[in-house]
């Protein structure tokens, strides 16, 4: 089978075979295919689209072309959420200890952040001594024993997608969806869970800017999620402003330990309960949708999802004082505070400008080989709603460096907008779609 007759045929807009599609796939995991013909196939897809069944396809050979891991000798169901990503995104932390707690083995593996949106591993290693890279018998331990282990992508997984994404990256067809949807689900499928919830964000500060785009993709993971036999829901969440008050790592990681502590923001509160009490009556461990929330907001309450995230924390040879002192994780001693100028309501503060300016700080990645400050940040302190008058603080912006600071308040002061009139408030769930809608 020559490469470029499947690139011809796509690029004619026909329909590819299985078997072209596993040639493909094989190509890019072996590097069977120079990067020009991998590259003009990715752009012809980008162009042409995928069927359902291509895709369904697709996500199955590169799934196929790794390791995939197989958790049946521990008992219960294996559940997963994702997210494609936002700023203050930082629900895994919450709804993984909390899903655990109700009996959910969460075998979960996350990325780093990139551009403005964060990342869970990094806000994982603000957590001093706290391992990402467990090897396979040290998370099959963890999740024998505490039911989840909370780790990064490794190599063996999904290779095909790891030479395909660079490429992709490089060649402008990033932005398709039967790619992303391959790219997301295959990694997914590889972890060896039963179900999936994925948090589609739209907005600004998201990877999917409108409505339609995003119900899109969110149909689209639904139905190649099931054609592959994972139970998969999807809800399509506001990311046009941040999620919670915190933005950066060890910020970002005191927000969660509030939230589990019950304090936290309703925003952020309301969204963690939504996705674990949706992961766990996907797994079947509640009989339906009010059962789920209840066991959810128990666990909440009880401090059960609290003591969970001390014992991720302990599994994996983090320091678990941090959820009792703060002042163990990574700080700076410099603040500037952002403020109101005239009275009026913060009518906006976009999400997309407010993580260019947490990235700039150091608390993000330009590219992915730069480090990041596990330190850095801001607190939103008046959230969008808020009445204020001259000289509130708004934005508590926490900097190590005064040049890094005089940059990101190009950003940070065009994110926030005063109006006179209070803003209509906004959805935070826009739609959940099941595998019957
Ligand atoms: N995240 C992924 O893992 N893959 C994509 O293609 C896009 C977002």
């Amino acid at each position: 089978m020559r490469a470029v007759d499947i690139i011809r045929r796509k690029r004619d807009g026909g329909e590819l075979t299985p078997s072209e599609i596993e040639a493909f796939v094989a190509a890019a995991a072996h590097d069977t295919w120079p990067e020009y013909q991998l590259s003009a196939l990715l752009m012809a897809i980008w162009l042409n689209g995928m069927t359902p069944a291509e895709t369904a396809h697709l996500t199955h050979s590169m799934c196929h072309s790794g390791k995939r891991y197989d958790w049946s000798s521990i008992p219960g169901p294996k559940v997963d959420k994702h997210s494609t990503g936002g700023v203050g995104d930082k629900t895994s932390l919450i709804l993984a200890p909390l899903v655990a707690a109700c009996d959910g083995i969460v075998p979960m593996m996350s990325g780093r952040g990139l551009g403005h949106t964060g990342g869970t591993l990094d806000k994982l290693e603000s957590i001093p001594g706290f391992r990402v890279g467990l090897h396979e018998n040290e998370l099959r331990e963890a999740l024998a024993k505490i039911g989840v282990g909370l780790i990064g992508q490794t190599a063996a997984v999904a290779p095909a997608d790891k030479k395909l994404y660079a490429l992709r990256d490089v060649t402008a067809t990033v932005e398709s969806i039967p790619l992303i949807t391959a790219s997301i689900l295959s990694k997914k499928l590889a972890e060896g869970i039963d179900a999936l919830v994925m948090d589609v964000k739209v907005g600004r500060g998201a990877f999917m800017k409108t409505l339609p785009d995003a119900r899109a993709l969110a149909k689209s993971i639904v139905s190649v999620g099931a054609a592959n036999g994972l139970k998969t829901e999807a809800l399509i969440t506001a990311m046009e402003h941040p999620l919670g008050r915190a933005i950066g790592n060890s910020l970002e990681i005191i927000e969660c330990i509030e939230t589990l502590k019950g304090n936290g923001p309703r925003d952020l509160e309301t969204l963690s309960v939504t996705l674990a009490a949706r992961m766990i009556r996907l797994a079947g461990l509640a009989a339906d949708d009010q059962e789920a929330e209840r066991k959810i907001r128990d666990a909440l309450t009880s401090g059960a999802g609290l003591e969970k995230f001390r014992a991720i924390i302990e599994q994996q040879r983090g320091d678990p004082r941090v959820i009792d002192d703060y002042s163990r994780l990574p700080s700076v001693s410099h603040r500037h505070y952002l403020k109101a100028e005239r009275n009026g309501y913060v009518a906006d503060l976009n999400a997309e400008l407010l993580g260019h300016g947490a990235m700039v700080l150091g608390a993000g990645r330009h590219q992915a080989e730069d480090q990041v400050d596990h330190a850095v940040g801001i607190i939103i302190h008046s959230p969008v709603g808020t009445r204020v008058t001259p000289g509130d603080d708004i934005l508590e912006i926490h900097y190590r460096d005064d040049g890094k600071l005089q940059q990101a308040l190009h950003w940070l002061s065009k994110a926030v907008r005063l109006e006179s009139d209070a803003p209509a408030a906004m959805p935070l769930i826009h739609e959940i779609l099941t595998e019957e809608t």
